[in-house]
């Protein structure tokens, strides 16, 4: 698998349409795009269809001023048999500026499926460099967290999903 395709990257110039009540870019659109960056590098890498399956450790470091270009760059962190860990930075810059400035990042797992809706087998992704393997290990590390809050999260909503 070429390692150009483990990494995508989207620009969009944020609008008035997409303020906050706080005269910033709203969180849901930061959201939006990150999942669409993760959805493109996905579905590259692993030539299919592809579901999110899970959103972790997003942070949002900095407010992105309307009128500032955003630039949001997903790279494959870590993959499993069905799964694909990808790392998502959000950088944004005013138009006449040079400096980027990061302004969010998460962890998306998303999952390819087969034609039939089932999850299927990806291409492994090896890392090349030192720094991709920290960012291998750094997702290895939140996937194992995020398996003990996810425990956490259903032993906490057993009871007060019995209470509705
Ligand atoms: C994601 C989904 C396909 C997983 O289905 P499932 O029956 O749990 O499938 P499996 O047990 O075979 O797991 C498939 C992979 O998903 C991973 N996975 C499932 N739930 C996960 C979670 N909460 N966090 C991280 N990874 C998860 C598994 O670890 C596995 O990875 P691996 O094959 O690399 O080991 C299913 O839960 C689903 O369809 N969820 C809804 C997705 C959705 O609607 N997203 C929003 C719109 S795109």
């Amino acid at each position: 698998m070429p390692s150009e395709r483990r990494e995508v990257t989207l620009r969009f110039l944020a609008e008035p349409a997409d303020v906050n009540f706080g005269g910033k870019v709203h969180g849901g659109i930061l959201m939006k795009w990150i999942d669409q960056a993760g959805y493109a590098c996905a579905s590259g890498w692993s030539g299919s269809y592809c579901v999110t399956a899970y959103v972790g450790g997003i942070a949002f470091e900095q407010p992105v001023a309307i009128g500032h270009l955003v630039e949001v760059r997903a790279r494959i962190a870590l993959t499993g048999r069905t799964s694909m860990h990808i790392a998502v930075d959000v950088f944004s810059r005013g138009l006449r500026e040079t400096q980027w400035v990061r302004t969010t990042h998460c962890l998306i797992v998303f999952v390819a499926m087969d034609e039939a809706g089932r999850p299927q087998p990806v291409p492994a992704w090896t890392p090349e460099s030192d720094a991709d393997r920290l960012l291998a290990a750094y997702a290895g590390d939140m996937k194992a967290h995020s398996a003990q809050l996810e425990a956490l999260r259903a032993s906490w909503l057993a009871p007060m999903d019995g209470g509705r």
